[in-house]
């Protein structure tokens, strides 16, 4: 793959969009290797995944501008259902995503930021939507996914109708991002956190990213039911029985399946 690169670091999968000479826009190309990058992770493999950009100035700058230029209405929705296929994997991955945004987040930047599980961002990183100042709206997902994200179409609407960027801070304070390090710190706090999560038991992890995607489309009575039964699903697995042993026998140490 010449756009996307992918490494290993124990259960850790990292992704990286790595085109820094356009700040990681997204071409098909570009997108076509996410696809590949992503269908090749297993969860036999794989307890957390930590999405990133490389370069130091940007996580990804938006779609494309140059390839979108010329498209007809036709080329354009192709684009955008194509991208978003790829895009709705990420999203539903069984395996959590972690966002290290480390710089520009823009357009299909912020957009495939807001698939991922969770987004850490460096205090150099800017978040918007500048669709609107090109002559079109989003169209990875933002107009959805945006104030589902922050909770406010207000906020949300103000963001994307001004084609209003924002910095680091701010996204932090209207729940975009959970927090910002120093950017030289930002791959660690990735992998700290992905390492805290692959140290639990998988199945249960996966089993709770079900839970809370799924249940929240639904109603509270539908999703309670939803976790009830994912909750019972647990104890099929061999990890519940190895988790709460190993609390009893006052064991650090558990070995967890995969
Ligand atoms: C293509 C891009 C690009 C993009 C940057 N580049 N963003 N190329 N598409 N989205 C290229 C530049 O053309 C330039 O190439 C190189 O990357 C470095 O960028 P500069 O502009 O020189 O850097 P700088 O002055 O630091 O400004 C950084 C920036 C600016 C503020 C991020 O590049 C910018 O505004 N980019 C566009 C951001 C944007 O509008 N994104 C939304 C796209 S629409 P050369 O060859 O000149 O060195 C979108 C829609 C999604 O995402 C939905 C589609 C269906």
């Amino acid at each position: 793959m010449e756009f996307v690169k992918v490494s290993q670091n124990g259960f850790v999968t990292t992704v990286t969009i790595d085109r820094p000479k356009a700040l990681n826009a997204l071409n098909e190309q570009v997108i076509k290797e996410l696809e590949e990058a992503f269908d090749a992770i297993s969860p036999e493999t794989t307890r957390a995944i930590i999405l990133t950009g490389g370069g130091e100035k940007s996580f990804v700058a938006g779609a494309d501008i140059g390839f979108m230029q010329n498209m007809t209405k036709a080329e354009g929705e192709a684009w955008g259902t194509f991208a978003n296929a790829v895009f709705r994997k990420i999203e539903l991955c069984p395996i959590p995503v972690i966002a290290a945004i480390n710089g520009y987040a823009l357009g299909g930047g912020n957009e495939i930021s807001m698939c991922c599980d969770i987004r850490l961002a460096s205090d150099n990183a800017v978040f918007g939507q500048p669709e609107v100042g090109l002559g079109i709206t989003p169209g990875f997902g933002g107009t959805q996914r945006l104030a589902r994200v922050i909770g406010s179409l207000s906020k949300a609407k103000e963001i994307i109708y001004a084609a209003r960027n924002i910095k680091a801070e701010e996204a932090l304070r209207i729940g975009l991002v959970s927090a910002v390090y120093p950017q030289a710190e930002l791959m660690a706090a990735a992998n700290k956190l992905a390492n805290d999560i692959a140290a639990q038991a998988p199945i249960a992890v996966r089993n709770c990213k079900r839970a809370i995607n799924e249940g929240i489309e639904m109603d509270i009575d539908r999703g309670l039911r939803l976790e009830a039964n994912i909750f019972g699903d647990c104890f099929l697995s061999e990890d519940q029985t190895e988790g709460m042993t190993a609390f009893l026998e006052k064991r650090k140490e558990k070995n967890f399946t995969n």
